[in-house]
């Protein structure tokens, strides 16, 4: 990969910051488009300190169709893009469906339309596993069924998707690649990323690692009657680093030409599920901590079970997670440790 030039939208967010990392550590020439709308600009630093390589960085607001314009104009050598940026809060979406349409649909035909004047179509959209909703079927297959969106955000990732086919339909010279992820988690191994969440957040190793801090007074566990062994949900926790170094390899594929058809679609999981107890557990063994934590009532809109079927990933990009629960929750805590002091 020495010397690509790829675009990573949304590059200093979570999961963006750490794809760059390795990225730059593969060789790349990466450009980063951030609105810094919820990313800090000193992630930046983060990603030199640890790769020895400052990206290179533009503020820009993909909303802004003739900055869009501009920025493709001038990187006409750009031969990949990876697109994570986003809104990416549930229940905010529900509050404000159209602010997250115009930020997540807009956004992404403004990047296509520009993409498709190139020589070099290569696309990796940053997707996620909650198109499947509750499947019918565990673990999950990327021919579980797309259910209907619970949020407006849901929603966006599966017409993003439905737009990204349609294009690569009538443009053979199209390339995409869609990733759903399960659920990202961890920090980078040297604490110069990870996680930033603004506010109360909504996820739960944040919300976890915030707890054992001292800045939340006790974790809501949300329900513990569900069918499952323990009564809490399970879901499929993967290191944010793993998921990160799959993009490098969807990415790989597009570049080298094998990729089977010019759309296609990998779950990033690990393929092990954990209950909500089992996350608590994994941390207090790790951090030495003991957690505050009460069950109440169940959260809306929460699915009972999600893990991925990893065998298409595993098979066709020829990758798998190398990372454990424990590995995850020890940086994440590390992490939280590091940015409180
Ligand atoms: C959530 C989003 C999902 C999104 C994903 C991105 C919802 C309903 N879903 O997934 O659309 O793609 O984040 O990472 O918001 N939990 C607690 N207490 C808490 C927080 C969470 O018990 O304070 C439980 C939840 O009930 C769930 C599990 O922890 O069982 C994981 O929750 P979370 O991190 O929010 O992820 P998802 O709900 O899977």
């Amino acid at each position: 990969m020495n010397n690509r030039k790829v675009l990573v939208t949304g590059g200093l967010g979570y999961i963006g910051s750490h794809t760059v990392v390795e990225l730059q550590n593969e060789g790349c020439e990466v450009v980063i488009i951030d609105d810094l709308s919820n990313a800090s600009i000193s992630v930046l630093d983060g990603i030199t300190a640890i790769t020895g390589k400052k990206p290179q960085f533009e503020e820009i607001d993909l909303k802004d169709k003739a900055k869009v314009q501009d920025f493709f104009k001038r990187h006409s050598d750009i031969e990949g893009v990876i697109h994570f940026a986003a809104s990416k809060a549930v229940g905010e979406s529900v509050e404000k469906p159209l602010h997250y349409y115009e930020n997540n649909i807009n956004t992404l035909v403004y990047v296509l339309q520009e993409l498709k004047t190139f020589n070099k179509k290569n696309f990796i959209f940053s997707s996620s596993c909650t198109v499947y909703g509750q499947a019918d079927t565990l673990p999950i297959s990327e021919e579980a069924p797309v259910k209907p969106a619970e949020s407006p955000y849901g929603n966006t990732k599966q017409i993003g998707e439905e737009i990204i086919k349609d294009t690569c339909k009538i443009d053979e010279s199209f390339k995409a690649i869609a990733l759903r992820y399960f659920n990202p988690i961890g920090a980078h191994s040297s604490t110069e990323i990870g996680e930033l969440p603004i506010g109360v957040p909504q996820n739960l190793v944040p919300f976890i690692t915030q707890t054992a801090i001292g800045l939340r007074e006790e974790l809501s566990v949300f329900g513990d009657d569900y069918p499952t062994e323990d009564g809490t949900c399970i879901r499929d926790y993967i290191h944010v680093v793993d998921l990160a170094k799959a993009h490098v390899i969807a990415l790989q594929r597009l570049l080298n030409g094998h990729n089977s058809s010019n759309f296609e679609v990998f779950n990033l999981g690990t393929g092990k599920g954990s209950s909500v107890l089992e996350v608590i557990r994994s941390f207090e063994n790790v951090s030495g901590e003991k957690l505050k934590y009460k069950i109440v009532k169940r959260r809306a809109g929460d699915v009972t079970a999600a893990y991925a079927d990893t065998n298409r990933a595993k098979e066709i990009l020829g990758w798998q997670t190398k990372l454990t629960l424990d590995d995850a929750m020890e940086s994440a805590w590390h992490w939280e440790q590091k940015i409180r002091n």
